[in-house]
């Protein structure tokens, strides 16, 4: 193809895609907002076809459900589907917080979330989290309020809440009319439709009204007398409190638009999806240690930001999640594995339609394409048509969780070097090795973690581990300028060095106070919480 032509149907192709998240606390709706919006595409022919990836509270054990979960996972990573000539990524983002680190990870592939929050909870501890996360990227969220069919907080208190736990302005596009049993349906402040509720999508198109004027007396009618005053004074009000849509300002994560529904009665979804085509960003420039790479330009670029081991302990192999960047991705074309400064091809990268993989031919910025790699990829790492970029954005956070790791088969130290290096490249935990006597230490967010590892030791390497505690607060890399500092730090408190995966120095703080003498002592070493800096 000339290589014109070749731009111009890239152009398309980029324009075409929205990657985003779904990003909520556990059990806000997460799973049943995803099955809608696939249903909505097509992706899914029935409702409960996406199988939930949370933990269930009260499992027989919550270690065997991660195994069953990491079976549903690879299904559940990447759901593309079309809709309205747009092609759209989902990216699933475990709610559980042990796995906090996979869904920032995650994030770092997205160009825009969907944030679900349960009117009745509110703003959750897990939300908070990750929407921080996202705020610090500068990703464009849009807000979906769920379970209106149920009792919960009032309309104008949830948005202040939302505001100010979230720390975003936001902007209602719809507005709820009653809620739980009083629960009306939701007025369109975007298309000024009345949208009147049907449960279990029982909704028809007569349900759909169009509606410039509240004034208009069909209103009381509608919705009552009591409920219809109620929503004219509201919507007076909001004209005055918020401001209208800006879509200049919601990409530049400025402003936040509020969509209200509930997603297992599929209602209000298809508002949300129908604004989000409209609005949500196609993917975005992506930044690198070298320069920024534009989604279109010619040579393709990708990374890695997630690995996903085969469940079947028979086949070692595993699945590289990788996001192109810039570019057209072929099949079966050298492309430069970065880090390892080697050529590689792939002969079948495979695309991910809802629960269906296939091959793909080619895939195009915005895309997730999953790369079969039997140990060659570690997470951060980037592919190209040549050029050496490394992308930024995806480092490792300090863990809270420690423990030493010891060989319990002295027969088997190998199995357990090669084990733990893979499980550590798919980013399961982190391992420090201590400067002064080599031994390793695990770190983890969540202790659910370690009897994952050990598990997966056993039954995929062969290998056995025990652990041993270890009292330590933070593992914080570190950096300075100052040599004489630093070998005067090494040197005292040579105790508490450590080296990460990727050799870079690191302290490990035995408690807040440690950390803060070992900041007073050495002003011009710099201490960080993440790997990247
Ligand atoms: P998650 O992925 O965010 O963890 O949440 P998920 O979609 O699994 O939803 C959590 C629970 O909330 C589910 O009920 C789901 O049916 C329910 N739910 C989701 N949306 C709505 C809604 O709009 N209204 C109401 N009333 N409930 C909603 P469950 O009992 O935990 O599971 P299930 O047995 O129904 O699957």
């Amino acid at each position: 193809m000339p290589p014109e032509i070749a731009r111009m149907s890239n152009k398309k192709e980029i324009e075409k895609r929205r990657t985003f998240g779904i990003v909520s606390h556990p059990d806000a709706g997460k799973t049943t907002l995803t099955e809608k919006l696939l249903l909505f595409g097509g992706a899914i022919q029935v409702a409960g076809a996406v199988k939930s990836n949370k933990i269930k509270r009260g499992a027989t054990s919550d270690f065997m459900e991660i195994e069953r979960q990491r079976g549903i996972s690879v299904a559940t990573s990447v759901m593309a589907f079309e809709y309205r000539d747009r092609k759209i990524n989902i990216l699933d983002t475990p709610g559980h917080q042990d796995f906090a680190e996979d869904t920032y990870r995650t994030l770092t592939a997205v160009d825009s979330v969907i944030v679900v929050i349960d009117v009745a909870k509110g703003v959750e501890t897990q939300t908070e989290k990750l929407v921080k996360v996202c705020r610090m990227r500068k990703t464009p969220i849009i807000v979906f309020i769920n379970k209106l069919d149920r009792e919960g907080k009032e309309a104008f208190d949830l948005l202040d809440e939302v505001e100010q736990k979230l720390g975003i302005n936001v902007t209602p596009l719809s507005w709820p009319i009653g809620m739980g049993q009083r629960f009306k349906g939701v007025y369109n402040l975007y298309e000024k439709k009345l949208n009147l509720f049907a449960p279990h999508g029982k909704q028809s198109k007569e349900d759909i009204i169009e509606f410039t004027d509240l004034t208009d007396s069909r209103l009381d009618e509608l919705v009552g007398e009591k409920l219809a005053e109620e929503l004219r004074e509201e919507v007076n009000m909001i004209t005055e409190v918020y401001p209208e849509l800006d879509r200049e300002a919601y990409l530049n994560s400025e402003i936040s638009p509020v969509f209200f529904g509930s997603a297992v009665n599929n209602f209000g979804v298809k508002e949300l999806l129908d604004c989000f085509v409209e609005i949500a960003p196609s993917p975005l420039p992506r930044v690198t240690e070298e320069r920024e790479v534009l989604p279109s330009e010619d040579q393709f670029s990708g990374f890695v930001f997630k690995i996903h081991a085969n469940i079947d302990p028979r086949h070692r192999d595993r699945i590289a999640f990788l996001r192109v960047c810039s570019g057209t991705f072929k099949r079966n074309t050298n492309y430069l594995h970065v880090r390892q400064a080697k050529k590689m091809k792939f002969s079948n990268p495979t695309s991910f339609m809802a629960a269906r993989k296939e091959v793909v031919e080619e895939a195009f910025p915005g895309d997730i394409i999953g790369l079969y790699d039997s140990g060659n990829f570690k997470i951060g790492d980037s592919v190209t048509g040549g050029e050496v970029l490394n992308f930024k954005g995806i480092p490792s956070f300090s863990p809270e969780q420690f423990r030493f790791v010891n060989n319990a088969d002295p027969l088997k130290s190998k199995q357990l070097a090669k084990g733990l290096t893979q499980l550590m490249d798919e980013g399961v935990a982190q391992l420090f090795t201590k400067t002064e006597n080599n031994r390793k230490i695990i770190g983890t967010v969540g202790a659910l973690q370690f009897e994952v590892i050990q598990y997966r030791l056993k039954h995929e390497y062969g290998a056995s581990c025990s652990y041993e505690p270890v009292a330590l607060h933070k593992a914080c890399w570190i950096e300075t300028d100052n040599e004489e500092q630093l070998r005067a730090m090494q040197k005292r408190r040579s105790r508490d060095m450590a080296k990460d995966k990727d050799g870079q120095l690191v302290f490990l703080a035995e408690s807040s106070w440690a950390l803060k003498m070992a900041q007073e002592n050495y002003p011009d070493v710099k201490f960080h919480f993440k790997s990247e800096f």
